[in-house]
């Protein structure tokens, strides 16, 4: 299997300005469900779920919590730590497969909530790697001069899309939103690459059938449970271990950085056994990587926002640092983004 990256080109401060993240934050909603809970939903085992994936609990949102609401409270915090109010805002983008609904955009229900008022919004769909297509969407045009400041997010209501009743897909996610302000900041570095990749071929693998135009909603639809997420979890699992070792080979390369010089690697939190995988063929040591995969399972888009949120707060990363983020997700998508804090 082979992973191919378009437009390899190398730092990105010599083709435009430089795009900081001047800000970061996330939420996770208050409700905690442990495998303790889940052994009574499903025949499971809090010894299997850790064993095979690393997870001891996620979080689950209230019924009237949605993606918007996590969205706006992880943007608000990313806010107040780069100084930024809703109205120096020039572009929302937020990465989900949980939209609040399928239109208008979270985006858009996002820029109501904070009153950021008449700027483009949009939605961005790559699934788990959504927060670093994030990243490299907003730096463009931070990079191009279009715009000054960006909000990313990356935000899930993942519970509202999972079978309560199949073990094999219930016990790995959980609910949450991590955002991201991107800023051109005078001598700073900022987002030294960014690399995404697909493979449509594998969209099978990884999916939720019904409620777009091929399977609109019925009552057949919903009776063969064609409105929750799907999974080959070992086809998944292998696929994820290679893309996220080409993505992070790729962008390490592309700064000609040696992964000893990564203070923190922070990679999509879907399965501790991946993160181990990935961490060894990469040559990184347990210190080096941070995981909070056993808190939250895997979020989807908001995985990594979170994680580095929580990096930069318990003081993993200081400013100057070199991180590495690296994801994997549906569609197949895949990521991984340099950055000096
Ligand atoms: O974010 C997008 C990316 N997502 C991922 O990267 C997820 C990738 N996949 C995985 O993390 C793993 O494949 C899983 C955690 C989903 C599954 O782990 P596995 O080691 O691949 O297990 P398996 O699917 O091969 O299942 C092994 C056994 C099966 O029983 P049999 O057929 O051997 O009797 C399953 O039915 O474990 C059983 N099983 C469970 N048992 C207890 C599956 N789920 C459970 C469960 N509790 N929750």
């Amino acid at each position: 299997m082979s992973f191919k990256f378009t437009n390899p080109r190398a730092q990105y401060q010599f083709v435009g300005r430089s795009c900081s993240i001047t800000g970061v934050g996330s939420y996770v909603p208050e409700r905690v469900v442990t495998n303790a809970d889940l052994e009574k939903l499903v025949d499971t085992t809090d010894e299997w779920i850790t064993t095979r994936t690393g997870i001891k609990e996620r979080r689950v949102a209230a019924a009237d919590e949605f993606t918007s609401d996590l969205a706006v409270k992880a943007a608000e915090r990313a806010m107040k730590m780069a100084g930024v109010t809703a109205d120096q805002i020039q572009l929302i983008i937020v990465a989900t497969i949980t939209p609040d609904m399928p239109f208008p955009s979270t985006a858009c229900l996002v820029q109501k909530k904070l009153g950021a008022r008449n700027v483009p919004s949009f939605d961005l769909e790559a699934a788990c790697s959504g927060f670093i297509y994030g990243l490299e969407i907003g730096q463009q045009f931070i990079m191009s001069r279009t715009y000054d400041t960006v909000l990313v997010i990356g935000a899930e209501k993942i519970s509202a899309i999972v079978d309560w009743t199949d073990r094999n897909t219930c016990v790995l996610f959980g609910d949450g939103a991590g955002a991201a302000i991107l800023q051109h900041k005078e001598n700073a570095q900022g987002l030294l690459t960014v690399v995404m990749g697909a493979d449509g071929q594998k969209a099978e693998l990884l999916s939720m059938p019904g409620g777009g135009s091929r399977c609109p909603a019925t009552v057949d639809t919903v009776a063969a449970k064609m409105h929750f997420l799907r999974m080959d979890g070992k086809e998944t699992f292998k696929n994820a271990v290679q893309a996220m070792c080409s993505a992070a080979n790729e962008a390490l390369r592309r700064c000609a950085i040696d992964i000893t010089k990564i203070k923190c690697v922070i990679p999509h939190q879907a399965n501790r056994r991946i993160i181990d995988a990935v961490s060894d063929r990469l040559g990184a040591t347990p210190e080096q990587v941070f995981i909070n995969l056993d808190k939250y399972g895997n979020t989807s888009a908001a995985s990594v926002a979170i994680a580095l949120d929580e990096a930069v707060a318990s003081g993993r990363i200081q400013r100057g640092d070199l991180i590495l983020l690296v994801v994997f997700g549906a569609g197949l998508t895949w990521g991984a983004s340099v950055i000096q804090w």
